[in-house]
């Protein structure tokens, strides 16, 4: 059964999948690393494949920006494709002085500035986390790739450009950097009971204003893509 997102049929789709936002890095990612690929959706250009790496199928699929992008692929996914384990790999803005262009930040929480969880209805705030296991087998392989990595938490934040700038509220609470979609994937995860990673490489710093070039892009970007595949055949 498709859906007007995707045109894959049940069991097209591995267990577990790659998330870039950009499509055509999902499209990177497995003509690179996957062997025995099958593209299974082009709809609105937003690829995904399934292939195998070191022997066990994965899946990639491109998301888009922003949460209720990242809401829908992410549910139909986990509920009409049966999908277990999503493992979100983007890029994000540091908040703090001490995180680098290139390092690695492993969401272990998400805040947010969205009201994704006001469909819960509950009387409170949902605090959004990862999956502890796959956290853990992150930091691991990202330790093996000796790639530099901190855990903590994002800000998934509506806004790419702001009237009024509010990190550094949300880095006096230790929040590490801002990007888009976990809090959305956490949400969705947490409500179906499956796992959920988001992986982010620090592409620009809202502190000091510098961004990666085109070419350190690059190579950030594939240490995340090779730490989220080791992670991926755990
Ligand atoms: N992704 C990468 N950089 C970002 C930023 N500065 N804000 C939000 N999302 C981002």
């Amino acid at each position: 059964m498709a859906t007007p997102h995707n045109t894959a049929n049940p069991g097209d789709i591995a267990e577990t999948i790659l998330l870039p936002g950009d499509p055509l890095r999902a499209k990177f990612i497995a003509e690179t690393y996957l062997e025995d690929l099958v593209q299974f959706n082009s709809v609105r250009n937003m690829f995904g494949y399934t292939g195998t790496y070191k022997g066990k199928r994965i899946s990639v699929m491109g998301t888009g920006m922003g949460m209720p992008s990242m809401g829908i692929y992410s549910h139909e996914l986990i509920h009409v494709y049966g999908v277990k384990n999503l493992i979100r790999i983007g890029s994000c803005g540091a908040i703090r002085g001490d995180i680098l262009l290139g390092d690695i930040i492993m969401a272990q929480a998400s805040c947010t500035d969205s009201n994704y969880a006001h469909q819960y209805q509950l009387p409170g705030t949902f605090s959004a986390i990862a999956d502890f296991g796959l956290l853990s087998t992150a930091k691991e392989a990202a330790e093996r790739l000796h790639a530099v990595s901190h855990v903590g938490n994002v800000l998934s934040s509506d806004l790419f450009y702001t009237e009024t700038p509010e990190w550094k509220r949300w880095a006096e609470l230790g929040v590490l950097g801002i990007e888009m979609e976990s809090y959305a994937l956490y949400c969705e995860a947490a409500r179906a009971g499956v796992k959920a990673l988001g992986i982010f490489t620090v592409s620009d710093s809202i502190v000091n204003g510098e961004s990666l070039s085109a070419e350190e892009r690059q190579n950030g970007f594939r240490q995340m893509m090779e730490i989220a595949l080791e992670t991926a055949v755990c």
